[in-house]
């Protein structure tokens, strides 16, 4: 983190030097006019990394595509380049040419770069996939130590595993890796890369490990064992997510692992909405990108957050969740969605509408009163129920009562309740004081009420209103 804080001043005074150099990928001089508005000035005030997932033909060929990543991140990660079957996809013939690219580009701009990924079942070559026993093995030592020698010092943070946990029971995933070289690969993986770049951070890597569950349990256990042996860094939450279903314990996981001494990591954040995409759903994603930027923001040893492509376009969801699009922070003609404003809030920044004044016909807040925030944090979940308790937090000054209004992504509903009034329509819930726990004083968070709903578990964007 100290090392983050520093290169990111660093990178402040280099700021200067980039705008004037007027380097290969140099940046518009509306840069400096936008500066306090981008997700980059904003994450860099922080000392984390905003990083997104980048397209090697799209990097080449459009500009605007390089502007805005520039712009706007920190922090990139090759989406293809860095993985085995670019990397060597014949034995012993390297080709680092999409890697090499991306890293002059993020050094130009000052950028950090995620290494993606040096053991994973999937897009690994055929002539590794055939390998087994001692021949498999070496081609694992090597393939890390040629890769990370070549770009040590250059790739700050490696996956040294990707999703090596399976989906059912936490047990270790059924792999050519496993099969071929028994349950010590991963920490025969940690020990090579260690040994090739000692000052890299080194990470584990997966998906549907973003909540506490029996996958991420068997991550926890790992991480355990490999933090007692000094070969393991960091801890990589994928975050490809599904409209409205942040899991209510994420926070609480992300924290387990960072309170082993490592530095947790959303890597790989897009969230789903099957398509098409309503108005409504858009503002949902915005929560759900906002929740999880915060949960980051929250955690001291969150080392950043990055997206998994720039532009709903680039990203893989379509042609892998059928049905499924629009997860990103763009659109395609690179205009902003709602997740950006979010995103960029949490950072810390204002979102262009909001610079300038409002109306005056805007209805003025209630005045006498303050204004509060409450979020619902699921608290349990047993599969055919959950709990859901509600924190309202009163802002500036103190609130004397308050009404809550939400409404359900997907078919929710509270079978029971406790400590509000409640009441429903359709998919929209309003829930009010009970006099006793009406009053909340200025800047206090209240566990304030709590119910038992049916249905997915859900975390909507809940609208406070004090008085
Ligand atoms: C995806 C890329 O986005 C696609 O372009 C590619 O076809 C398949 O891989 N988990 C990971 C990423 O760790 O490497 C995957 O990226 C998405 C899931």
């Amino acid at each position: 983190m100290l090392q983050t804080r520093t290169r990111r001043r660093a990178w402040i005074a280099g700021l200067a030097t980039v705008v004037m150099a007027g380097a290969g990928f140099a940046l518009s001089t509306q840069f400096a006019n936008a500066q306090q508005s981008t997700l980059r000035s904003g994450a860099d005030a922080l000392g984390i990394d905003i990083g997104v997932a980048v397209n090697d033909s799209l990097l080449q060929n459009d500009s605007t595509y390089r502007n805005t990543i520039a712009t706007q991140f920190n922090s990139v990660t090759a989406e293809n380049g860095m993985k085995m079957e670019a990397v060597q996809p014949s034995q012993g013939s390297f080709n680092f040419s999409q890697g090499d690219r991306l890293i002059a580009f993020a050094q130009e701009n000052d950028m950090s770069v995620h290494g993606h990924t040096l053991v994973w079942h999937n897009q690994s070559p055929g002539w590794v996939q055939n390998l087994s026993g001692e021949a498999l093995r070496q081609a694992m030592e090597d393939h890390i130590t040629t890769t990370m020698n070549h770009w040590e010092g250059d790739v700050a943070t490696w996956d040294v595993v990707n999703e090596v946990v399976g989906d059912s029971n936490g047990q270790l995933r059924d792999s050519f890796w496993l099969r071929g070289l028994g349950e010590g690969y991963i920490q025969q993986a940690f020990e090579y890369a260690r040994a090739a770049d000692p000052s890299a951070d080194l990470y584990m890597n997966d998906y549907s490990i973003d909540g506490i569950n029996a996958k991420s349990d068997t991550y926890y256990q790992m991480a355990q064992d490999l933090v007692s042996q000094n070969l393991l860094d960091g801890m990589g939450f994928q975050a490809h997510l599904i409209l409205g279903q942040v899991p209510g314990n994420m926070e609480q996981n992300l924290q387990r692992f960072a309170d082993l001494g490592l530095k947790v990591r959303i890597t790989e954040l897009d969230v789903r909405i099957q398509m098409p995409a309503s108005q409504q759903e858009l503002e949902q994603q915005a929560e759900d990108f906002r929740r999880v930027v915060d949960i980051c923001t929250n955690i001291a040893d969150c080392s950043g957050v990055t997206v998994w492509g720039l532009r709903d376009g680039d990203s893989w969801v379509p042609d892998v969740f059928e049905g499924y699009g629009a997860p990103l922070l763009y659109n395609d003609d690179y205009t902003t969605k709602p997740a950006y404003d979010a995103v960029l809030e949490v950072l810390g920044g204002t979102p262009p509408d909001d610079d300038t004044t409002p109306p005056d016909d805007t209805t003025p807040p209630p005045t006498g009163d303050g204004d509060c925030t409450a979020v619902i944090d699921v608290v349990n979940d047993w599969g055919s129920g959950w709990q859901g308790n509600v924190l309202i937090t009163a802002g500036d000054s103190a609130v004397s009562g308050w009404t809550l209004n939400w409404t359900w992504p997907s078919g929710q509903s509270i079978s029971s309740s406790w400590n509000a009034d409640i009441s429903s329509s359709g998919s929209s819930v309003t829930a009010s004081d009970v006099g006793w726990n009406a009053n909340i004083a200025a800047g206090q968070t209240m566990n304030a009420w709590g119910f038992v709903g049916s249905g997915a578990s859900a975390s909507p964007q809940v609208t406070c209103t004090a008085g």
